[in-house]
């Protein structure tokens, strides 16, 4: 028996509350977000403080500069925080999103667990009230967010912090919908920490069961789930995505998440991940460099998992979808074994076409051909949306910033777009034009998984390929290798897995 392998502490968890405004600007320590120029409007005593900070000559503006002024001895406040936001007429949910994630720091150095943190609504007058709670839950939630490998000595448990958040100088319907904003945004932030623990945690913990298994255990309420296992997948003649597993002594497993609109709807959307809890390239290996990189390759998985954990903990609020919400999940490790599949070989997917694997290493688009497949026959969808790592080259093409997004139906393209500059999580579109579904016709199969390397297109013909599957039914396919990791810091993201796209999703589910 091998000794279980160590998984990752849990990390401690950030409790949000909304408060008035009053409330806010009591207690240890209350940050302020501070734009350029004139004070911005507060209510007493925040005011009187705000103005005695300014009056120092110590009271920093310029976006994210940290300022802390010690308050009269007998004050109800004991510190001021204040977090700059810069250029008033540039502040936006990304700025706001990280002036939160910048207290939340300050308040962890400062070793405070009870803290409070006041958006004078003048300092984000451009931003919609709403928004601007999700962005401020957000940042305080993502920032808290740490990794926690395993190591001899166990950290010692991080104390759990408290905010209590208070929007001040806003009419009361905005400031009920900052309140939902904020309830909304720690949902949204607490599923995108929930899929960035799944996708920081090495291969032989994150496995396809493990998926398995943390997927089951979203189950509950509205969210019903099924695994099948190897067994299944071969009743249906999942060959492509079977062909892929070949090689590993994992087993794979294909995870369908039900979200259940409450209305008479038949209609359903799918949200497809690939979900490699290794990708070693299989016969067609890759180099060694930073091979233990390809651990992420779950990540569109784990977009899926977190959309559904955020589903479960009623992220979408009072809206409701006029769509069921289907979400489809390939999980399989891609490994050279006597058994793996070969270059050469040829398999057959779900819905019949045959497939000529030219490079073992094209394996993504193998399982999510039979994911799709699985989609069309099981829930025959109105629209499908698939997340993977799929391509080095939209790594090369978009780099870390964005998503590439492509498909057949421009209409669902636009909307996730939208989504996206929602959450802040930018798609670019590349094309999917039939020059590029034509590379991917093979001498000894109907497709090939590859194209010509002469061709120099690598994303869309990734997307090309998958666009044979979906057919005419409504898709997308975003190609994250870019955004899911290896990102720029940005105090809500420090590094290792993003949880991309897990926001883009809900907001995207919002117009369905
Ligand atoms: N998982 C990789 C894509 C990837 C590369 C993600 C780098 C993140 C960072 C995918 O399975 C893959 O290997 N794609 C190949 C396709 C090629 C063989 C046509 C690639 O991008 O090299
Ligand atoms: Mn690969
Ligand atoms: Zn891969």
């Amino acid at each position: 028996m091998v000794p279980r392998a160590p998984a990752g502490y849990k990390r401690a968890h950030m409790k949000l509350r909304t408060v008035p405004a009053a409330a806010a600007s009591r207690g240890p320590l209350t940050f302020v977000l501070v734009p350029d120029g004139a004070l911005p409007e507060v209510g007493a005593p925040l005011r009187g403080a705000l103005a005695a900070a300014k009056a120092t000559g110590d009271l920093a503006t310029g976006a994210r500069k940290v300022s802390l002024f010690h308050q009269p001895a007998k004050a109800a406040l004991r510190r001021l925080g204040c977090v700059g936001l810069g250029d008033r007429k540039k502040v936006d949910t990304e700025a706001l999103r990280r002036a939160a994630a910048v207290a939340q720091a300050a308040a962890e150095r400062q070793g405070t667990k009870d803290f409070a943190l006041v958006v004078p609504a003048a300092a984000c007058a451009g931003v919609d009230a709403e928004a601007a709670g999700r962005a401020i839950a957000e940042g305080l939630v993502l920032g808290a967010y740490v990794y926690e490998p395993p190591r001899q000595q166990k950290p010692k448990p991080r104390a759990g912090q408290q905010c209590r958040i208070a929007v001040d100088g806003a009419p009361k319907r905005d400031e009920r919908a900052f309140t939902r904003g904020v309830e909304l945004g720690r949902i949204a932030a607490e599923a995108t920490v929930f899929a960035r623990d799944l996708e920081n945690q090495p291969s032989n913990i994150a496995t396809p069961t493990a998926l398995a298994q943390a997927a089951r255990r979203l189950a509950g309420g509205r969210v019903k789930v099924k695994v099948l296992d190897r067994a299944a997948m071969e009743r249906l003649g999942m060959g492509a995505l079977l062909g892929v597993a070949r090689g590993s002594a994992e087993p794979p497993k294909f995870l369908v998440l039900e979200y259940r609109a409450r209305g008479k709807t038949t209609k359903n959307a799918c949200v497809i991940g690939k979900g490699l809890t290794f990708d070693t390239g299989g016969i067609s290996i890759k180099p060694a460099g930073k091979m233990d990189e390809m651990r992420y390759d779950m990540c569109g998985a784990g977009a899926v998992l977190g959309f559904f954990h955020a589903l479960a903990h009623g992220a979408l609020g009072d809206h409701e979808p006029k769509h069921n919400l289907i979400g489809l999940v390939a999980a399989a490790e891609n490994m050279p074994g006597h058994n793996a599949q070969k270059p050469g070989d040829v398999v057959r997917a779900m819905d019949g076409h045959t497939i000529e694997v030219l490079n073992t290493d094209a394996e993504g688009r193998l399982v999510l051909a039979d994911a799709i497949c699985y989609a069309k026959k099981f829930h025959d969808p109105a629209v499908m949306v698939d997340l993977a790592t799929l391509t080095g080259a939209v790594v090369v093409a978009l780099g870390h910033e964005m998503a590439g997004i492509m498909g057949n139906d421009q209409k669902t393209i636009d909307a996730l777009i939208a989504a996206g500059k929602q959450a802040d999580e930018p798609l670019w579109q590349l094309p999917l034009w039939d020059c590029h579904r034509d590379q991917m016709k093979s001498k000894f199969a109907d497709l090939a998984n590859i194209n010509s390397p002469a061709h120099g297109n690598g994303s869309t013909a990734g997307g090309a390929f998958l666009s044979y599957f979906a057919g005419d039914t409504p898709w997308a396919h975003l190609d994250i290798a870019g955004a899911a990791y290896g990102g720029l810091h940005k105090d809500y993201y420090k590094g290792g897995a993003a949880g991309t796209a897990v926001r883009t999703l809900l907001h995207w589910a919002r117009t369905l």
